[in-house]
This record gives structure tokens, C-alpha cells and sequence, in this order.
């Protein structure tokens, strides 16, 4: 988790640049975890003081903050985490929820491989804070299927079109038909193109994607 973390970057910049500078001022990695601890012990103190002024502020927050300890629905489950404030959802998906079916990819909006429903409604995780999505219904590729373990009908169109290569962004255009088809059952091809446009392929598999959502759909691929 660390390396995603500002405290990483900083770390990295701060070596790179005190590897130039002379052996007695170098930037330690035992100096850096001591930073570390001590600014978590920071944060601690300040929740414990100001979390003590009942009425000024909200239970569990501090002044300018957020609750850490979320409860977000995600497939169905009320699942109790602890976020950091600037922690978006595909990081609390995948590092703290074992929800690794959801995909980072480029990490910035850009390649829809994170994709989940919101709900019902499509978003890149990666570009979504945590802390906004409680009570709101949240579902990843894990809860498009039966309760059993039942493919949904997209997952097995996709498995009869052969539509992934190399299935890294299977998952983002999985959520992308899903959500297409709970709002619009039998779309065009040119709706349906248009659905999954936010969905980038490397493989270039975007015909076979179409073509399994449009057998999903029931409707002739033309
Ligand atoms: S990883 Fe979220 S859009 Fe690329
Ligand atoms: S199947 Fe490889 S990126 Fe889409």
C-alpha cells in the first residue's frame, strides 16, 4: 500500500535527490520510517484532542477531516473499513477488500479498467474517493453473477465470443455491458459501442466485446 502512498513519492524524490549530497545528510530509510511512525502518532493525538470537543464538531471527525472507519456497501455486504481521506475506491476495492477483479490500470480516468457501478451507474474507481460513496451501492465484477456462482449473461456472452486476449480490461467492459444493459436491454451495436467507448483495449478486442454484448443482449450483432 505504501508504494502508492505521497509518503512513497516523497521518499523516492528525497533519495534520489540526497543520493547527491554528502554521506553524512543522507536520507535514511530508518530516518524515513521514523517520520512515518511519528507523523501517524501526529494524527493519532490530534483525533484524540479534538475528538473530544462534543459539539463543536461532528462525532469521529476532526475539525477539516473525515471519518476514517467507513461502512460502504459493496455487492450486496455492508463492509466496515478504514480509509485514509484521500483514498479512492479502487484502492480500498483491491488492497484493503481483496475486490481484485477491479483493475488499475493508468491510475487517472483514462483507460476504464477500475470501472464498477455506482449505483447502477458507471465510474472509474481510481477516480473516486471512498469516503464519497457511503450509501451509495457499489457493485465490482465479483457481484454481477448469481449467488451461486452463476456467470452473469455478459460474462458467459463474452466466454462464447472469445471477446478477451489478454482479459486485463475484461472486467471494466464486463461492468460497462452490465450497466448498459440494466438501462437499455437490447441496444444498438452503435449504442452498444458507444457504452463501452470509455473501456480502452490494448488487444484491440473491441468487436469481439461487442459481439458478446450484443449476444448477451439477444439482438442479431449488426
Ligand atoms: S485505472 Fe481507473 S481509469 Fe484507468
Ligand atoms: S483483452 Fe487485453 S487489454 Fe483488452
Amino acid at each position: 500500500m505504501w508504494l502508492y502512498s505521497r509518503e512513497y513519492f516523497d521518499y523516492k524524490a528525497a533519495m534520489s535527490e540526497h543520493s547527491r549530497e554528502d554521506e553524512a545528510t543522507r536520507y535514511s530509510r530508518r530516518e524515513f520510517i521514523k517520520r512515518v511512525i511519528a507523523s501517524g502518532a501526529v494524527a493519532s493525538a490530534a483525533t484524540y484532542i479534538y475528538g473530544g470537543l462534543a459539539g463543536c464538531v461532528k462525532q469521529g471527525t476532526v475539525a477539516g477531516g473525515v471519518e476514517r472507519l467507513v461502512s460502504i456497501t459493496v455487492n450486496g455486504d455492508v463492509r466496515r473499513v478504514d480509509v485514509l481521506p484521500q483514498e479512492t475506491l479502487a484502492m480500498t476495492l483491491r488492497y484493503k477488500l481483496g475486490l481484485t477483479g477491479t483493475k488499475l490500470g493508468c491510475d487517472r480516468g483514462e483507460c476504464g479498467a477500475c470501472t464498477v457501478m455506482l449505483d447502477d451507474i458507471t465510474h472509474n474507481s481510481c477516480s473516486v474517493l471512498t469516503h464519497s460513496v457511503r450509501g451509495r451501492k457499489v457493485v465490482t465484477v465479483e457481484g454481477v453473477g448469481g449467488p451461486n456462482g452463476e456467470l452473469h449473461p455478459v460474462q458467459q456472452a463474452f466466454i462464447d465470443e472469445l471477446s478477451p486476449q489478454c482479459g486485463f480490461c475484461t472486467p471494466g467492459q464486463v461492468i460497462s455491458a452490465v450497466a448498459l444493459l440494466k438501462r437499455n436491454p437490447k441496444p444498438t451495436r452503435a449504442e452498444a459501442r458507444a457504452a463501452l467507448a470509455g473501456n480502452l483495449c490494448r488487444c484491440g478486442a473491441y468487436d469481439n466485446y461487442l459481439n458478446g454484448v450484443m449476444r448477451a443482449a439477444g439482438v442479431s450483432s449488426t
